[in-house]
């Protein structure tokens, strides 16, 4: 066996103001070994690897699935993540064949939550651990919510602290330049996606994003309709009764 997994719990006890979750360490590798781990949103998941892999978190659990997000490829990379929902994240390196032969795949079942269903607990993160991307469904809505520093909310183009923004929100309102500085140190700003499509967040704070790892990918898919009705037209033609013989 070329390497080994070891998932390793960590009892971090803190008598401190926040709760902080146990840490697995999962050896990322293409030994015939798939990861399904089971873990809480308080918790994080710190993926490592030395050889050339990548990790990217997947449209469902298999080879080859769509790609929501790539959390990391090349050599020596520590990619610690953390989950906001309840649910179960799929991962995947699909370089060559380490997927399909060497069964390079993840599994991570998420249970409780301290936070509501589609709230983002928006907050800074000193443990690098970034966001594991949403996948939701047309009509629901995520909020992303925080109670101390400064933030806001800013959709980019691409899941990268540098890229185009799209548009600034401030709290709960929208902002049509990048000079927003939140007043205070609490705010919300909530979405609700009525199409398909993917969409990347950032908080514009200096550094927040960089080194606070303030970045989450949402994956919104919309149920297909079986054999859904053409478009009514406004008024239809005139209807013609056809007499056969
Ligand atoms: C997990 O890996 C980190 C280094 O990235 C190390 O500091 C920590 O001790 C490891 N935890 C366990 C439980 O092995
Ligand atoms: C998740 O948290 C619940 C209590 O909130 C606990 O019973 C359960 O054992 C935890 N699961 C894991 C995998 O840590
Ligand atoms: C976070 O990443 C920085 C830069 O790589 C590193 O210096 C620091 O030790 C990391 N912190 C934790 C908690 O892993
Ligand atoms: C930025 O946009 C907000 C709202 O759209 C506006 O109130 C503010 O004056 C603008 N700031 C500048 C410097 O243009
Ligand atoms: C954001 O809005 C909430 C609810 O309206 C309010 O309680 C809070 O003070 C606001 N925060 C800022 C920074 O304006």
């Amino acid at each position: 066996m070329r390497a080994f997994i070891a998932f390793v719990l960590a009892l971090a006890v803190f008598a401190a103001v926040q709760v902080q979750g146990a840490q697995y360490n999962v050896t990322w590798a293409d030994d015939g070994s798939p990861i399904d781990l089971s873990v809480n949103c308080s918790d994080v998941v710190q993926f490592s690897w030395l050889p050339r892999h990548e990790l990217e978190q997947s449209r469902g659990y298999g080879c080859g699935k769509p790609t929501i997000r790539n959390f990391g490829e090349g050599v020596n990379i520590v990619a610690p993540l953390v989950f906001a929902n309840p649910g179960t994240y799929t991962f995947a390196c699909n370089i060559e064949d380490h997927c399909t032969v060497g069964k390079q795949l993840a599994k991570v079942h998420v249970g409780a939550c301290s936070t509501p269903k589609n709230t983002i607990n928006w907050a800074y993160r000193r443990d690098n651990a970034s966001y594991a991307a949403l996948q939701l469904t047309c009509g629901e809505t995520l909020t992303f919510s925080w109670t101390s520093g400064r933030h806001d909310v800013a959709e980019v183009e691409k899941p990268d602290c540098t890229s185009p923004t799209i548009a600034y929100y401030g709290n709960g309102t929208r902002f049509d330049n990048g000079t927003y500085f939140p007043p205070a140190s609490t705010g919300s700003v909530s979405f609700t996606y009525t199409k398909a499509g993917r969409h990347h967040y950032k908080c514009d704070v200096p550094s927040h994003c960089s080194v606070g790892r303030m970045l989450l990918t949402v994956d919104v898919t919309c149920p297909t309709k079986s054999a859904s009705p053409p478009p009514r037209r406004r008024s239809p033609p005139p209807r013609k009764w056809v007499h056969w013989g």
